[in-house]
């Protein structure tokens, strides 16, 4: 048998990118050690540099470890990229890793200022995936990683999706990704300032993180979780916060229930793919002529499950119109209503 993932390996310790498979989306991934390799993560997504990488760590072994022994754990691999490690990232590392959050720390001297942007800090995050996993113990070292698409377009969640952005790159079938859209982001390197701040949303939500900050830390207040949308303080770089971003080439246009379809986009589009949630209710608009429908889970983690392979299928056809039923407003909506609002904003310009 091939073995793969050791062909990856080398690969990775010789300078070149590998497509890798992650619970939230596929990684193009290069050794997080060497400023050439990552120098071709830009080149090759066409993103601009200045834009921080994360870097993907390995899971320390923690069988038959005790509650002190898994945090010293956490804190030996953390440290290896980051300085004076706070114990709110031990605390969210043992609660959350292997899994799809990425904590931005005060950055370790060595890490490379092609990764950091040039920043005092840096992502990090250990992944869960059964095929990641065993690659970071096998390279034994960290991976820079971003989303495995050309900048600005939609993240893939599967090989092929990979293959299609990247011909010709060796990319690890890891099958579809579990969760769907990217991790969780979560600013730790500003505790004395503004405390923890939410980045970016996804699977993990502000409150679960809330509740194992101010539950363990036994707090007599509260430790505030800001979003990045309500913060006023001064926020890092984000490429993912800019706001057109996991775009489809296609116009998409978002639209809530209470909304007249009766626009010039919409007339005037000649094949409409008519997306909407799958909650029992007909589509009655009679101003939307020649759509094709298509139903989506009404639920958050599955429609996250489903969303950039629906967008990337619809992109291939021939629609000239994506309608999409904007998710509701609760907060377990929040990771898919910003990446549906950042991807309408930057669909249709290609
Ligand atoms: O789920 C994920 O996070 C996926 C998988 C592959 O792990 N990765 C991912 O990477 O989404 P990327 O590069 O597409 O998005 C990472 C985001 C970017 O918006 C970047 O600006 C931000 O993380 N980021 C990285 N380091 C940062 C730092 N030091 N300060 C602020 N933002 C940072
Ligand atoms: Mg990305």
């Amino acid at each position: 048998m091939t073995d793969l993932i050791g062909q990856a390996v080398q690969t990775l310790k010789s300078g070149h990118l590998v497509g890798i498979p992650t619970e939230t989306v596929y990684g193009l991934a290069a050794d997080a050690a060497n400023p050439i390799a990552i120098n071709k993560i830009f080149a090759t997504k066409g993103r601009p540099t200045g834009h921080p990488l994360i870097v993907h760590i390995a899971k320390p072994v923690l069988e038959k470890l005790n509650q002190e022994e898994k945090y010293a754990a956490w804190e030996k691999q953390l440290a290896l990229w980051a300085r004076d490690v706070p114990s709110e990232a031990l605390l969210l590392a043992e609660a959350f890793w292997p899994g799809p959050l990425t904590m931005i720390l005060p950055k370790a001297k060595n890490v490379l200022s092609e990764i950091t942007g040039g920043q005092e800090t840096v992502g990090i995050r250990c992944p869960n995936h059964p095929v990641a996993l065993e690659l970071l113990r096998r390279f034994d070292g960290g991976l820079a990683a971003p989303s495995a698409n050309k900048f600005g377009h939609i993240s893939p969640t599967t090989a092929e999706h990979v293959q299609d952005e990247f011909p010709g790159l060796l990319v690890l079938d890891g099958g579809a990704c579990e969760v769907g859209i990217e991790s969780t982001i979560v600013d730790l390197s500003r505790l004395d300032t503004v405390g923890p701040t939410i980045l970016r949303p996804g699977a993990i939500s502000q409150e679960q993180i809330h509740e194992v900050l101010s539950a363990t830390l036994n707090l007599i207040t509260p430790l505030e979780v800001r979003s990045i949308t309500t913060s006023t303080q001064a926020t890092p770089r984000v490429s993912g916060s800019l706001s057109a971003h996991y775009a489809p080439k296609t116009k998409l246009v978002l639209y809530r229930d209470d909304m007249s379809l009766n626009n010039d986009v919409i007339k005037q589009a000649k094949k409409i793919a008519w997306v909407h949630l799958d909650d029992g209710k007909k589509l009655v608009d009679k101003s939307v002529s020649a759509y094709i429908e298509f139903i989506i889970p009404n639920n958050p983690v599955e429609l996250a499950k489903a969303l950039y392979a629906t967008l990337r299928s619809l992109d291939k056809s021939d629609y000239d119109l994506i309608l999409f039923q904007a998710p509701p407003l609760g907060s377990e909506w929040d990771a898919v209503r910003d990446r549906l609002s950042r991807a309408a904003v930057g669909s249709g310009l290609i």
